[in-house]
């Protein structure tokens, strides 16, 4: 079954495995993230025409700083030269690009490329592309509930209702909820990735390590997308019975 979504499916990816990818060719983990590039550019290149119309890729998470600080330099510094390489093709081929997650802590010369790399690609009508960098799901939450809290403008006391409302608009920013969240590398979590937006989400686990994911692991993993049932809290539609058979029952 296919999204709500009339004009395609919001796919989610934690592009994960980039270290153990290296470790295993005896390179070091950031020939893993630089690998890691050319799956991304694979990706953003076939999405669309697998009906993806919102893809929002996991790329740096708020924790990540935990790793050695040249690990995290090389992989912002990667990210900085995908942006700067990519910014005209990704503009040719349509694409609008967001960037998802905290900017305060975000070194300048990547804010620069990051802020350049969204306003050259504003005008894209085609693929949506949301890169999570410096990206907590929890700190989303947080941050969209205390703007809403201190907004002066809102009727007072808030409801859990209206909380609901505005942190579901603060935080799928019109994309929508994920559809399919997919995660390389084996393991089987969400690591604080888009918790709020995944609530309905279909979860797709693979072995494939990031560097090695390709337009046919993305196929697949949609196709089989395709052959779930998604009720929502519902039940399937086959097992509704007519209201004549349920009153006889309860009689
Ligand atoms: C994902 O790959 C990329 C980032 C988290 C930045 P990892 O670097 O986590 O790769 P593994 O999980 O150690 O193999
Ligand atoms: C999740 O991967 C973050 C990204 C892929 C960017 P991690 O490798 O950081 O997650 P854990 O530590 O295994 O949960
Ligand atoms: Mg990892």
């Amino acid at each position: 079954m296919q999204s709500k979504s009339e004009s395609g499916l919001h796919v989610a990816i934690i592009m994960d495995g980039n270290g153990r990818w290296a470790t295993r060719r005896g390179l070091p983990r950031v020939a893993g993230h630089r690998a890691g590039v050319a799956a991304v550019r694979r990706i953003v290149e076939h999405a669309p025409e697998l009906s993806v119309f919102v893809l929002t890729l996991h790329a740096f998470s708020s924790d990540n700083w935990a790793r050695p600080a040249q690990e995290v330099q090389s992989i912002f510094w990667i990210i900085r030269a995908f942006l700067r390489l990519e910014c005209d093709r990704l503009r040719q081929q349509g694409v609008h690009l967001e960037v998802i997650g905290r900017r305060d802590r975000i070194p300048a010369p990547l804010l620069r490329e990051i802020e350049r790399t969204e306003s050259a690609t504003a005008n894209g009508h085609g693929l949506k592309l949301r890169i999570a960098i410096d990206y907590s799901s929890r700190t989303a939450i947080a941050d969209a509930a205390v703007a809403a809290t201190n907004d002066p403008n809102l009727n007072r006391p808030l409801t859990s209702e209206h909380m609901r409302t505005i942190l579901a608009h603060a935080l799928k920013s019109n994309c929508g909820d994920v559809d399919l969240l997919i995660r390389t590398g084996g393991e089987q979590r969400l690591s604080d990735f888009l918790l709020w937006e995944s609530a309905y989400a279909e979860l797709a686990f693979t072995d494939r390590m990031w560097p090695d994911f390709a337009e046919s692991d993305l196929a697949s993993a949609l196709s089989d997308f395709n052959h779930r049932e998604r009720r929502f809290g519902g039940i399937p539609a086959a097992s509704v019975q007519p209201i004549s058979i349920l009153s006889r029952r309860t009689r």
